[in-house]
């Protein structure tokens, strides 16, 4: 057995369990790949304050092989980080960061890059400037999976008429389809949700599309906060306390945690009974046990939500007014919560119109941090909370724990600086009754806004029947009159005129 024993690289374990990244099969590893390259150049040149020019590219190479190419006009990546990111699992500058971001484990494009290797042999080619000054550097990296490390195959100076930014391509085993979960819906979504983004996309077939910006104002920056002591886990506690650069108890807790004040720290040490001057690494498994427990008994203020950038009702409204065919469209941002000490911010979009099937259920848009979600719709907090809302009160049919039927597309969003997702690949958000809370309050707001549109629509309708019905039979009652009370002709079309009138003039809008 013991000659047997041997350590596993992450990236051999996600090789066997590619599933757990979103690489279950061909179909969903093009979405991914392309997601994790989309998600990274929004991130980056967000981060940089830089409004982004996306290009998608997606070239067929054979039926079940594909070539993608995302470029950005971002930051663009320094010479010596670029083999760790694409060829180490694991590697990125989010990961230890609580703030409003797509990326959060530095897993994601590293992942696609091994997927791309392991199907087809080939390396991940990547073109990079940091700016206009600088030279642009080509390279071609695999990844060693043994060791998790990058192996560098080329890396040279090139000639690159861009200022400033990154091409990331990748070679993939993969299948191309349209519908529902597919590339394109989930570009189209991208573009809904990151209104100041212009993006171009040349799918496999047909035409470039450009999905233009509806706004060049950039998001407000969202900012680093430090975590709040009530999500914090004892494990992460023990943790804290080894490596804090605080020689004593109660600065430790003020320094790393938000919204932990002196009186505050005292208190807590106070009823875990451990002296507030200790050195945190002096203490013992049991202290922090007691510390970790009287945390919650203290009155702590809420962490700050200054932090959150919300797309906001006004642009999200315009966006989907300029995205999506309909003729009745509501928006609204939810003020910021928290859960589990992680602050977050609900949004919800409504888009109601003739065009869809009445029959259908509506469509639910997912967006987490403003990526859109396509898979395990039925896992997520927003589905559960769209489920649990009651339609028929706003004018849709609805049966029984489904979504409602009718003509609309309902947007959910949450923005938060760390979104529980149930598994690596991102597909779900944890059903935090905090969330299901914020989520249903915001739906619930969007439809009685959306009840009044259609019980007005539903009026006018009947009113417009009504009326044609009348219409019908007016020359009809002028030819009797004209009988009855033996009218000339002109007469008779005059009475008819007249009846028009009335019938006109009687309309109450
Ligand atoms: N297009 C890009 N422009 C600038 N930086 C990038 C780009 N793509 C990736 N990076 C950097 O590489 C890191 C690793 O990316 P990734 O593996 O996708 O993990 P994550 O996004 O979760 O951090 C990111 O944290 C970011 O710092
Ligand atoms: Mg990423």
């Amino acid at each position: 057995m013991a000659a047997r024993q041997r350590e596993i690289s992450v990236s051999e374990f996600f090789t066997k369990n590619r599933h757990l990244l979103g690489f279950d099969n061909p179909r969903k590893a093009l979405l991914t790949t392309v997601k994790e390259a989309v998600d990274n150049s929004l991130d980056a040149c967000e981060e940089a304050g830089i409004l982004p020019t996306l290009a998608i590219e997606i070239v067929e190479v054979s039926e079940s092989r594909f070539r993608i190419a995302v470029q950005d006009n971002g930051p663009g990546i320094v010479r010596q980080q670029i083999p760790k990111i694409f060829g180490k699992l694991l590697y990125g500058s989010k990961f230890h960061r609580l703030k409003q971001q797509r990326g959060q484990q530095g897993i994601g494009i590293s992942a696609a890059g091994m997927y791309g290797q392991l199907t087809t042999g080939r390396p991940l080619r990547i073109i990079s400037r940091t700016g206009r000054r600088k030279p642009a550097h080509r390279f071609r990296i695999a990844i060693d999976t043994k060791k998790n490390a990058p192996v560098i195959q080329r890396d040279e100076e090139i000639e690159w008429d861009v200022a400033h930014g990154t091409r990331v391509e990748i070679e993939l085993e993969a299948t191309y389809q349209k519908g529902r979960r597919s590339v394109d819906d989930y570009i189209e979504q991208t573009a809904l949700a990151n209104p100041h983004a212009e993006i171009r996309y040349a799918p496999p077939k047909g035409e470039e599309i450009v999905f233009a910006r509806v706004t060049k104002e950039l998001p407000k920056e969202s900012s680093e906060i430090k975590p709040h002591p009530y999500g914090v886990e004892l494990g992460v506690l023990l943790r804290m306390m080894k490596e804090t650069s605080s020689r004593n108890l109660r600065g430790m807790l003020t320094s790393e945690f938000s919204r932990v004040s002196s009186p505050v720290a005292t208190k807590i040490c106070d009823l875990a009974g451990v002296s507030p001057t200790i050195n945190p690494r002096r203490l013992t498994g049991p202290n922090v046990e007691a510390l970790f427990h009287a945390i919650p008994k203290v009155r702590i203020m809420a962490p700050p939500t200054a932090c959150l950038s919300p797309i906001g009702e006004e642009l999200l409204l315009r966006a989907l007014e300029q995205r999506v065919e309909a003729e009745f469209c509501t928006a609204v941002t939810r003020p910021p919560a928290v859960y589990r000490g992680n602050p977050f911010q609900v949004e919800v979009g409504l888009a109601y119109g003739s065009e869809l099937g009445a029959e259908d259920p509506v469509d639910l848009y997912r967006f987490a941090n403003r990526v859109p979600l396509q898979y395990q719709q039925s896992a997520c907090a927003m589905t559960k909370s769209s489920v649990s809302t009651d339609w028929k009160k706003y004018g849709l049919q609805q049966s029984r724990g489904a979504l409602p039927a009718g003509p609309m597309v309902i947007f959910v969003h949450i923005a938060s600086v760390w979104v529980p997702f149930t598994s690596e690949s991102k597909e779900a958000v944890a059903s935090y009754p905090e969330i299901v809370k914020e989520i249903r309050l915001g739906l619930m707001e969007a439809g009685r806004r959306l009840g009044t549109f259609v019980r007005r629509r539903r009026r006018e309708a009947d009113e417009h029947k009504k009326r044609s019905y009348i219409e019908k039979y007016i020359p009809h009652i002028a030819d009797a009159l004209q009988e009855i009370l033996s009218l000339s002709d002109r007469k008779r079309d005059s009475t008819e005129g007249k009846l028009k009138t009335i019938l006109e003039r009687s309309r109450k809008i």
